[in-house]
């Protein structure tokens, strides 16, 4: 297997060591079994590997392991199809790490990078998987439909509970985060209220 995964899996492993949230959320697979897969470029991609804002001090390595791996990678196109923006389409960026269609096999967890750039929105969606996101780099405005919105920075983590809305905002800062899903694995996510997307 490419060096690039591998170092990205323990790059992983060691950000759940060190993220008590994360651990109770789910323990990762072991031993983990890989998986080909077939790497799928979309252009958000080359946004995240080139964006010089991605700023992060405590979880770097993770960042950088994830930024290496991005070439060899299948990015998703969640949303392609669904009445998204092109703008949208083309700004947001997300891969599998560990999980079903991953490099590193998984059936009960799904565990995914996701970036958007600064000013970017990413309208209310929900999906019936629970969610966690740790940001790795940058920072964005997390929203969750009936809470007040948390301004979460690297480390940070917000709980998604099944079904629930939730939003992500930029402003000045790009965000690169970590998340993981378990429950249902196969429910794709929708938007909310996708009369509001024009
Ligand atoms: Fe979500």
């Amino acid at each position: 297997m490419d060096l690039r995964w591998e170092t990205l899996l323990t790059e992983t492993r060691a950000t759940h060591a060190r993220v008590p949230a994360l651990q109770e959320f789910c323990a990762l697979p072991e031993p983990v079994v890989e998986q080909p897969v077939t790497p799928h470029h979309i252009p958000a991609a080359d946004l995240m590997i080139h964006d010089p804002n991605l700023h992060s001090n405590a979880f770097a390595d993770f960042r950088d392991a994830l930024i290496n791996a991005a070439p060899l990678a299948q990015w998703r196109e969640t949303y392609k199809g669904t009445g998204a923006s092109a703008d949208f389409l083309n700004r947001f960026a997300c891969y599998e790490i560990i999980g079903i269609d991953a490099p590193f096999g998984a059936t009960d967890i799904r565990a995914f990078v996701v970036y958007q750039p600064a000013g970017f929105h990413y309208p209310w969606h929900h999906h019936p998987a629970e969610e966690i996101y740790m940001v790795v780099a940058g920072e964005a405005e997390f929203h969750l439909e009936g809470e007040n919105p948390q301004t979460l920075r690297p480390g940070d983590t917000a709980f998604h509970p099944s079904n629930a809305p939730h939003a992500l905002i930029t402003r000045d800062h790009p965000v690169m985060a970590y998340v993981l899903w378990r429950g249902d694995l196969n429910t794709k996510p929708v938007f909310t209220y996708p009369e509001d997307l024009s």
